[in-house]
C-alpha cells in the first residue's frame, strides 16, 4: 500500500501528539513531533542566556542556530520518540511550563522556522510519516494526502495539560496554564510567518468531548478512507 504523508495541525494541548503517535505505531509510520523541535530551540536559548527576562537576543540565536542539533530516538517504553539536543536527551526538560512560556515567540522568528521546516521536509521525503504541529498541512507538507485540523475549547485543553503536568509531579497552577494556552494560541495564529490556520483541504476534528479511544478510532477511519482505492 502507498505510504502517504499525514499532517496534523491544531491548537496547543489539544491531544494531537497522543493521537498521532498511536496511529503511527498502529500503521508502522514514523511520527515526528514538530513542536518538540521548536521547544528544543527555546530550551537551548534559555540554557545559554539567549533569552533573558523574557527577551530574545535574536542576533545571537541566529548565530547559534548552527550549534543546535536536534534528533529523535524511538523509546520503546514510551512508545514514541524522545527528543535529543546535541546528543543529550531533553524530552522531559522541553515539556516544562518554563519552556512552554517561551516557545511561541521563538517559533515566530523567520530564521528559526526556515531551519526547522527544512529539516522537517527532509524527514518526510520518503512518505510514511505523521507529523503534528501548527503549519504542517499549510507549509511543511502542503501536498500531504491526509490533513487533519484538531480543535477543542481552551478550558478543556488547559485541564488536559494540567492533568499531564500534575501526573509528572510538576507543581502547577490551573490559571497559569490556561493563560499560557490562550497566549500561545494568540501568538501562533497572529504571527506573520506560517500562522496556525486550517488548510482548505483539512478534515476538522473537535475532540472536546471525545475519549482518547474515540479520537484514535476517528483518525484510523480517516486514514483508511485516505488510502482506500
Ligand atoms: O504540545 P503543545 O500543543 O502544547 O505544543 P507543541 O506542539 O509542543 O508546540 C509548542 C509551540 O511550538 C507552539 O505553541 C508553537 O508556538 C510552536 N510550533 C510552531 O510554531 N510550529 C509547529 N509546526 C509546531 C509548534
Amino acid at each position: 500500500m502507498k505510504r502517504i504523508t499525514i499532517a496534523i495541525d491544531g491548537y496547543s494541548s489539544c491531544g494531537k501528539s497522543t493521537m498521532a503517535k498511536d496511529l503511527a505505531r498502529e500503521i508502522g509510520y514514523v511520527y515526528v513531533d514538530s513542536g518538540a523541535m521548536y521547544r528544543t530551540v527555546a530550551l537551548y536559548a534559555l540554557d545559554n542566556g539567549i533569552i533573558k527576562d523574557g527577551k530574545i537576543d535574536e542576533a545571537r540565536l541566529q548565530e547559534e542556530m548552527k550549534n543546535i542539533e536536534i534528533s529523535f530516538q524511538f523509546n520503546p517504553e514510551r512508545g514514541r520518540p524522545d527528543t535529543y539536543l546535541n546528543g543529550k536527551r531533553v524530552e522531559d526538560r522541553i515539556r516544562t511550563l518554563e519552556v512552554s512560556n517561551h516557545v511561541s515567540p521563538v517559533a515566530a522568528l523567520g530564521f528559526v522556522r526556515e531551519e526547522m521546516v527544512r529539516q522537517q521536509q527532509r524527514m518526510g521525503q520518503e512518505g510514511g510519516i505523521i507529523m503534528d504541529g501548527r503549519d504542517i498541512g499549510t507549509t511543511v507538507f502542503p501536498h500531504a494526502e491526509l490533513k487533519i485540523f484538531v480543535t477543542a475549547s481552551a478550558e478543556i485543553r488547559a485541564q488536559r495539560r494540567y492533568d499531564e503536568l500534575t501526573a509528572k509531579g510538576e507543581a502547577c497552577d490551573m490559571k497559569e496554564i490556561l493563560r499560557n494556552v490562550e497566549e500561545r494560541d494568540y501568538i501562533d495564529t497572529h504571527r506573520d510567518i506560517s500562522p496556525l490556520r486550517q488548510a482548505d483541504d483539512a478534515l476538522v476534528l473537535d475532540n472536546s468531548h471525545l475519549t482518547i479511544e474515540e479520537q484514535k478510532q476517528w483518525l484510523l477511519d480517516a486514514y483508511k478512507r485516505a488510502t482506500a482505492g
